[in-house]
Parts: C-alpha cells; structure tokens; sequence
C-alpha cells in the first residue's frame, strides 16, 4: 500500500505474545471476528462468541507445541498466526512444523503486517531447528495464496473437500516451503 505524504506512515510490528493484557485480548479478539465474519483465516464460518474466543487464545498460550505470533497497527493486536511444533511423539516428522490459522482483520490489510507475520513464525521455525513449514489455504483465500507463493511456497497437493462453508465444499491447497537447505537424503 502507498502511504498518503501527509499522513504518518503507520506503526508495523510482529512479536510472540506469551501473555495478553486486557486490550491485548480486547483487540486481538475484535480481529478475529472481524476476519472470521469477511470469510476465513480460521476454523470459524461464524464468530463463536468473546468467551469461546478468550478460552480459545488463553488455550493457544498453554499448549507446549503452540505458540502465537502477533500483528500491532500503532500499538493494537490487528492479526495473528500460531506456530504448531510437531508432537514429541511423531518423530519421523519431526523436522516440519506448520502455520496455522493466520489473518489480518480487513481494517488493517495492505501495509506488509501478513508479509512480516509470516517471516517471524519462519524465524522462530528456523532458530528451533526446523527445516520445513506446512501449511493450507481454502482456494477462496487468494490474498494468502498470492502471499505465500510469494514466500516460496510450493503447492503439493488438493483436497476437493478441504472445507465445508455454508453448504458448499471448498477446495484446499496444500504448501510447504524448505526453511534451510537440505543436507542429505529424507526429509531432512
Ligand atoms: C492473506 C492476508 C493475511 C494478507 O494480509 P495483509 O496484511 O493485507 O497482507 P500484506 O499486506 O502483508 O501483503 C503481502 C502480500 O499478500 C498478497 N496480497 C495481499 N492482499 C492481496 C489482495 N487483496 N489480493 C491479492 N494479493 C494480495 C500480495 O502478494 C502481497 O504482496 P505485495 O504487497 O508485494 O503485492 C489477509 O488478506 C487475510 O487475513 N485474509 C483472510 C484470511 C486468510 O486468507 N488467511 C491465510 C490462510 S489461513
């Protein structure tokens, strides 16, 4: 997006939260719905509720193998996206881990938040070791699937009945980018 001159260009910043203050949980919560009720992003066709959605994030914070990554516009929790370590028990895919579940609430699109969103859960992949990042869009998600193939992303697969929305089977396209070179055989 090109900035106006006259306006300030605005305050982009991704982290990982381990913990929410009010607001945090407040705006981090409008987002979501906001994104849930433009079409998708997340598992939700409809917005299940502030309660659902405060026990949902406050579970994400508490599962070993989960952890949030946040997107501030000037200070306010506008996106998110979960980096989802493999279980310690399947370790013939231990290597790859998966992005789930990213969005950017429609009020806040266009200025790269997605963009830097992406390339923090990368890092943290990386600096964890990982050497493969999974994931899946509905093909309804253009927006996603522009950005990720823009990433490296290469598409493997189709699942005629990826998803259910109101009614209709939507298609799912399945990605996987390589986080580091590869050093020898397998899927490492
Ligand atoms: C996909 C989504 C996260 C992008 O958020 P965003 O913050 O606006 O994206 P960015 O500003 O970082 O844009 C990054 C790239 O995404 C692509 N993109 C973003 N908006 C786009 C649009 N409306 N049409 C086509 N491509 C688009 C472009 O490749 C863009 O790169 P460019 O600016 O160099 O052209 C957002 O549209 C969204 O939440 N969509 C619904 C949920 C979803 O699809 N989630 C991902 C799958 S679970």
């Amino acid at each position: 997006m090109v900035e106006s001159p006259d306006k300030p260009a605005p305050d982009l910043f991704v982290e990982r939260v381990k913990e929410f203050n009010d607001h945090d949980m407040d705006t981090l919560c409008e987002a979501t719905d906001a994104a849930i009720i433009d079409g998708g992003g997340f598992g939700w066709v409809n917005p299940p509720g502030r309660r659902a959605l405060e026990t949902y994030f406050r579970g994400v914070l508490l599962v070993p193998e989960r952890e949030l990554f946040v997107a501030r516009l000037n200070g306010d929790i506008v996106g998110s996206a979960i980096l989802v370590r493999p279980p310690r028990n399947n370790e013939a895919q231990a290597f790859a881990a998966s992005l789930m579940h990213a969005y950017v609430a429609p009020y806040a699109r266009g200025h790269g938040l997605a963009r830097k969103l992406t390339k923090a859960v990368e890092d943290r992949a990386r600096e964890l070791g990982y050497h493969i990042m999974n994931l899946d869009v509905r093909e309804t998600q253009t927006a996603a699937i522009r950005l990720y193939q823009s990433m490296g992303y290469v598409r493997w697969g189709e699942h005629p009945e990826y998803a259910l929305v109101r009614g209709q089977s939507v298609t799912g396209f399945f990605y996987y980018k390589r986080l580091r070179p590869r050093k020898n055989g397998g899927g490492q």
